[in-house]
C-alpha cells in the first residue's frame, strides 16, 4: 500500500482524457493507496466555513449516506465522501425513505471501509415513471470499486455502520430540483468528525476488485 496525496490524485484526474473517464476512475481507485488516510486527511484540513460552503451544495438531508464534497472541478469531476451512520440509516429506511433512484450523474466508487448490500434494477419504463425489476443483488465489500451510470436505478441497503466510500462523479447529466436545507452547521460539523473518525485505523488497502455486475459498463478497460 502507498500513500498519495489528494493534490496528487486530482492532478491524475485531471489528465485523464473524457472518453475514457469511467475506466480510468475505476483503475485509480483500484490501486491499493492509503484512501482512507488521504480522505481523512483532506476531509480534516478543509477550513470549517469552506467545508460548510461546499458540503451545502450537494448534501441530501433524510437518506444516508452523508455526503462531503472533497474536490470540485467544474464542468469535469467531484470527488465526494459517502459515511454511512447506521442508526441514522435505520431511521430513513422505516420513513420509508430508503427507495431505489438514480442519480444525475456517473460515478465511480470505492468501498475504503464496511459493506453494504446492493440492488440494481432494469428499468421498463421512463425515469420520471419507472417499471423496475432487480437484475442483480450484491454484497459490496470493503476494496471493492465499480462504476454506475447515471440513469441506472439502483439502491444501497443494511451498510455496515460506518461503512465509507470515496466517489469521484462525472459532470450532472440533469438538473436536480434540491430542496431548501435544514440541517445546521453543527449538525454538518458533528457528520464531518465522525466520517474523520470512521477513517482512523482502517486496514491497509489492498488492490480493488470489481465486482462481476461493474463489468458491462467497462469494456475495453483494463480492471481486475
Ligand atoms: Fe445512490
Amino acid at each position: 500500500m502507498r500513500r498519495t496525496s489528494f493534490e496528487e490524485l486530482v492532478e491524475r484526474l485531471r489528465t485523464v482524457p473524457r472518453d475514457r473517464f469511467p475506466a480510468a476512475c475505476v483503475e485509480l481507485l483500484s490501486e491499493p493507496i492509503d484512501w482512507a488516510a488521504l480522505a481523512r486527511d483532506r476531509l480534516a484540513s478543509i477550513p470549517d466555513g469552506e467545508f460548510l460552503m461546499m458540503t451545502r451544495r450537494i448534501f441530501v438531508e433524510g437518506v444516508e449516506p452523508k455526503v462531503f464534497l472533497l474536490h470540485d472541478e467544474p464542468g469535469r469531476f467531484r470527488i465526494v465522501l459517502n459515511h454511512f451512520d447506521r442508526s441514522s440509516f435505520d431511521r430513513h429506511w422505516s420513513a420509508g425513505r430508503i427507495t431505489p433512484h438514480y442519480h444525475h450523474f456517473d460515478f465511480s466508487t470505492r468501498l475504503i471501509r464496511g459493506h453494504y448490500h446492493h440492488w440494481l434494477f432494469e428499468n421498463s419504463g421512463t425515469l420520471d415513471r419507472p417499471e423496475l425489476a432487480t437484475w442483480h443483488r450484491t454484497r459490496d465489500l470493503v476494496g471493492h470499486v465499480y462504476f454506475l451510470p447515471w440513469d441506472e436505478f439502483h439502491c444501497v441497503l443494511a451498510p455496515e455502520h460506518d461503512t465509507v466510500s470515496l466517489q469521484i462523479r462525472g459532470p450532472a447529466r440533469s438538473r436536480p430540483r434540491r430542496p431548501e436545507l435544514t440541517v445546521s452547521d453543527a449538525e454538518l460539523l458533528a457528520a464531518r468528525d465522525a466520517a474523520v473518525k470512521a477513517l482512523l485505523d482502517v486496514p491497509p488497502a489492498e488492490s480493488g476488485v470489481v465486482p462481476e455486475f461493474a463489468h458491462r459498463w467497462l469494456a475495453g478497460a483494463t480492471v481486475g
